[in-house]
């Protein structure tokens, strides 16, 4: 089938963005005007061309139908000279820009998860899970590896379907003996054998992301993250705090033998298991604390597989697994997707950086302001000092700090006035005229201000006056 343009959709709003692509809501105007999502693919630097990543995405979804895989409908290519006139506004679309279309989802489970309006009850957990499961199964039957699943990457439809999302790491695997990239895997929901640096690995780290998830829609939060910082150390120092007592002498001398494990050098044994984390606590009954404990095991290769955990008796307690379309529907229940929370942290985060940059441009300018204004008054005093002991012949006392003395008309010389020893007009800061001895002394003693002189006060010097603001 031909590759068709942008041209036959109309482009909405912005859905997301995360490290391959930018997704955008559209409707395919040439089909009903069918909601659709649609990824536009990141172009790597020009020389190094199409991106690895969106070449697999593409390989591996056109191979994987399934109910619980989000269904990739086709390419389409922003053609400049059919295009341009439809997307005008859209500035940042490039002549052969690829948008891989995708059908629309309605929620992401990220989202859900921290929505208070949803009322996420058991029923939907171990929906959700089977679902998880099924579609974890299938991409496993088929060799492929996912590598990046965590709760942003799993799509929940109105009717409560989940398909799992975002295959830009996914991967074929055939031999068990094949090295394979590390880093992979969100942190938080990265096994501690990827941790360590492995690079032979299998369907086992999943497997630990799938269990991440089940902690996570139980707890209404992730389980497994060290919230403060991005550090392989200081998660893998976490997983050992929460989960640590999982690891046996057997197990641990696998983990010896890993390439990183010397990077961690843990001194103290855990005494706790991931198991003792949740229990008694509400919502957490035995099979569920069991299957938890059978995905996040550290030895990959006793942990759990999704084939085994599909027939896990967590599934069969209870009213056992509900249909989706059976469920409660979350409906007019607005959810915020990954990117919306992340995009409200980075800007409180922006808008902290600002506030803290004016605050200390500000600070600046006071200590600035403060450092000029002494510097203003130091020279003015020396100036004054200069022109008091210029004009009485003597040495300032300090009152010229608050009168300023001026000659009357046809006054007497300095020389004059030095001579003089009877009182002087003074005029006081509130502008009073008063007659009273002026203790204009020469030196230490007292001696009358000259009768010639009237002293006036210093202006009040102002900051804003100044011109500083
Ligand atoms: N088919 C879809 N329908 C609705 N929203 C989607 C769809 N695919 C992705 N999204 C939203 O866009 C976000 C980023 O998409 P994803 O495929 O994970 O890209 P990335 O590789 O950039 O992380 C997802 O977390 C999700 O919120
Ligand atoms: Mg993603």
């Amino acid at each position: 089938m031909a590759i068709r343009s942008l041209s036959c959709m109309n482009v909405g709003q912005h859905l997301g963005a995360g490290t391959f692509g930018v997704v955008f809501l559209a409707r395919d105007s040439c089909d009903n005007d069918t909601l659709v999502a649609l990824k536009k693919i990141k172009m790597e630097r020009e020389t190094q061309g199409f991106p690895v990543n969106a070449i697999r995405e593409i390989r591996i979804l056109k191979a994987l139908k399934h109910p619980n895989v989000v269904d990739l409908r086709e390419i389409v290519v922003f053609n400049e000279n059919d295009d341009r006139e439809t997307y005008k506004s859209v500035t940042d679309f490039q002549h052969n820009d690829v948008f891989m279309v995708f059908e629309y989802v309605d929620y992401d489970l990220y989202g859900l998860i921290r929505s208070s309006g949803v009322i996420f009850n058991e029923a939907h957990i171990r929906s959700y899970m089977k679902q998880l499961l099924d579609g974890v199964h299938f991409l496993h039957k088929n060799n492929i590896l996912h590598r990046d699943i965590k709760s942003a990457n799993i799509l929940i439809t109105k009717g409560n379907v989940l398909k799992i999302a975002d295959w830009g790491l996914a991967r074929f695997t055939q031999k068990s003996n094949h090295r394979l990239s590390n880093p992979v895997v969100t942190l938080w929901y990265r096994s501690p054998e990827l941790l360590c640096g492995m690079r032979k690995y299998g369907p086992e780290v999943d497997m630990w992301s799938v269990g991440c998830i089940f902690g996570e829609m139980k707890a209404r939060g992730p389980i497994l993250a060290y919230k403060e910082k991005d550090s392989e150390l200081l998660q893998m120092e976490l997983l050992w705090s929460e989960c640590g007592t999982n690891m046996t002498s057997d197990v641990l001398k696998k983990y010896e033998e890993y390439p990183n494990w010397d990077k961690y050098k843990f001194t103290k044994t855990s005494n706790k298991s991931i198991k003792t984390k949740f229990e008694g606590e509400r919502g957490w009954d035995t099979d569920s604390l069991n299957l938890l404990e059978s995905l996040l095991d550290w030895n990959p290769e006793t942990r759990m597989s999704a084939s085994d955990a599909l027939s896990h008796s967590y599934f069969y307690n209870g009213q056992g697994v509900i249909p989706p379309n059976k469920l409660l529907v979350f409906d007019n229940v607005e959810c915020p997707r990954q990117s919306d929370v992340m995009q409200k942290h980075n800007q409180d985060h922006e808008k902290r950086i600002e506030a803290k940059r004016k605050a200390d441009i500000k600070q600046k300018d006071m200590d600035a302001v403060v450092a000029a204004n002494k510097a203003d008054m130091a020279t003015k005093a020396v100036k004054r000092r200069f022109d008091s002991v210029s004009n009485a012949g003597g040495v300032s006392t300090g009152q010229e700090k608050k009168y300023k003395v001026i000659r009357r008309p046809g006054g007497a010389t300095a020389k004059d006035a030095a001579k003089d020893t009877t009182n002087a007009v003074i005029s006081n800061p509130s502008g009073n005229k008063r007659e009273e001895p002026v203790s204009h002394t020469t030196n230490k003693s007292s001696e009358p201000a000259p009768q010639s002189l009237k002293v006036e006060p210093m202006k009040q010097r102002s900051l804003a006056s100044d011109g500083f603001f």
